[in-house]
């Protein structure tokens, strides 16, 4: 593999605003390496631009970004920008960096994500421009801490009609299982099915260019079944839920593209599986606490409520923790005007407008700076957050931050709590395959099915 051996010998130009480009090959030198990049220092941070014109280090990249970024921060530094399928992508690593991702005035979100939200659900770049702030305000004010309590009762009894479905016993694959729990009612199998395929070929089919997305056949199954879900969209007749509310802007608005809404906010999927199971210690505390809360496990029609969930923090500690280590692998920030970071070295980079401004979640979180035992599943780490004032730990940033963080994450917590309880209530679970290495491959941090490397059954 070409990281394993000299990337900056075979693959690295690095560029120069003012000069054009610079071929450089002193890679077994970093001391002359590091002079290079200080005479830089005003300059755009180094970049990773591969060979092939428009393509970039695409292919490398795409086949395991996550390792790729780790070693580019190895090799080059805090910061360093890597050219791929047409977009300039500058990583940020340090404090400075994520403060100027966060809260400069010269990055955007808006422009940042409109090209993956076409691709996800084929909504024109100038409607979701003109109707982004709306829906923003409208999703958060719905889904705030305090409004929380009115999903609990309807979640609880939509996870057990799906369990009740599910039968009393048997063995699943973890993701699939998830799935089933989550999906819609109306046509079950079908949607299933469809929305599996949509799923599956998310992380590649919203990343490519239509053009290139038309050539591949993988694409073309995830088209189809994106098409599947569109058409379901249509003919949805949806009551006053928040869904409703999200789509009367949008009609209102824009007299079409409802459905393309919903199908935006059905692919904020995420790969998670919670680790409790594997550590018989923290699966038996949960377990114990579930029982004093509900008697024993059974047959019961339990009711779970806010209140219940907050004696039994111990859950909440557990998905935040699965939460950290699986955390998205990037967010990210289109740059409009110059911004200039400053490194702990005491250097510091331009970078200009049109780059794609990044974080990596996933990478911040593996920072000792920041967690001890960074890799461990540690839920009692949590104990140390401020979770009752709604306050996660410093650097936690698996729901991005400041201004555009997500906000459907109470609602995440809330129903994923709901969930874990009543399986666990329900069925006596264990892990039939060991828990998965944490492949490094998907942008998106996760396990996805398609890239996964062994099963995951319970
Ligand atoms: C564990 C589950 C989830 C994780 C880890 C997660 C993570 C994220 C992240 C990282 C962002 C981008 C933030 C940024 O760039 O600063 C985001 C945005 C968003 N999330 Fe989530 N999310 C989750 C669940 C949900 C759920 C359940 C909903 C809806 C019910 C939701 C709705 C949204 C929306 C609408 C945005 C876009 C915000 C905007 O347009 O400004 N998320 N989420």
């Amino acid at each position: 593999m070409l990281w394993k051996e000299d990337v900056l010998k075979t693959s690295v130009i690095l560029e120069n605003e003012h000069h054009g480009i610079i071929l450089t090959s002193s890679n077994r030198h970093p001391g002359k390496l590091f002079l290079f990049f200080r005479w830089q220092n005003l300059r755009g941070p180094p970049c990773i631009q591969g060979w092939v014109p428009w393509i970039g280090a695409g292919f490398e990249f795409g086949k395991a970004p996550l390792e790729f970024i780790e070693k580019a921060r190895l090799k080059y530094g805090p910061i360093f920008t890597i050219f791929a399928m047409g977009n300039r992508m500058t990583f940020v690593t340090e404090e400075e960096g994520i403060d100027v991702f966060l809260k400069s005035k010269h990055v955007n979100f808006e422009l940042a994500v409109q090209n993956p939200i076409y691709h996800t659900a084929w909504i024109p770049k100038n409607v979701f421009l003109a109707l982004h702030e709306k829906l923003y305000v409208l999703m958060k004010g719905k889904m705030e801490t305090l409004n929380m309590h009115q999903f609990t009762g309807q979640l609880t009894e939509e996870f057990r009609e799906q369990l009740e479905n599910l039968g009393a016993h048997g063995t699943m694959d973890l993701n699939n299982f998830v799935r089933v729990v989550f999906q819609n009612k109306r046509k079950i199998k079908e949607f299933y099915q469809h929305f599996k395929t949509y799923d599956e070929g998310f992380e590649c089919g919203t990343q490519l260019p239509e053009w290139l997305l038309s050539a591949l056949a993988i694409v073309k199954i995830w088209k189809s079944g994106k098409l599947w879900v569109l058409a379901l969209a249509s003919h949805l007749d949806l009551d006053r839920t928040f869904m409703q509310a999200v789509l009367d802007i949008v009609e209102t608005e824009t007299g079409q593209h409802s459905p393309n809404y919903v199908l935006l906010l059905c692919s904020g999927h995420l790969h998670l599986s919670c680790p409790t199971v594997r550590s018989p210690d923290i699966h038996k505390t949960i377990l114990e606490g579930i029982s004093s809360m509900f008697g024993t496990a059974g047959k019961d029609k339990i009711k779970v409520s806010e209140d219940d969930l907050k004696k039994l923090p111990l859950i909440k500690w557990c998905v935040l923790e699965a939460i950290r280590l699986r955390a998205p692998g990037v967010i990210t920030r289109k740059v409009v005007k110059p911004v200039k970071i400053l490194l702990s070295s005491g250097f510091s980079h331009t970078v200009p407008p049109g780059d794609l401004l990044m974080v990596s979640p996933f990478w911040l979180h593996r920072n000792p700076e920041h967690f001890l035992e960074l890799d461990s599943f540690k839920p009692e780490r949590w104990k140390e957050a401020n979770l009752d004032k709604n306050v996660f730990l410093d650097c936690f940033m698996a729901f991005g931050g400041m201004k555009f963080q997500c906000p459907g994450r109470w609602f995440a917590l809330l129903e994923i709590q709901i969930c874990i309880i009543l399986v666990l209530y329900k069925y006596d679970c264990s892990l039939l395959d060991p828990l998965p290495k944490q492949v490094k491959l998907s942008s998106f941090g996760g396990y996805p099915p398609a890239r996964r490397e062994m099963p995951n059954r319970i």
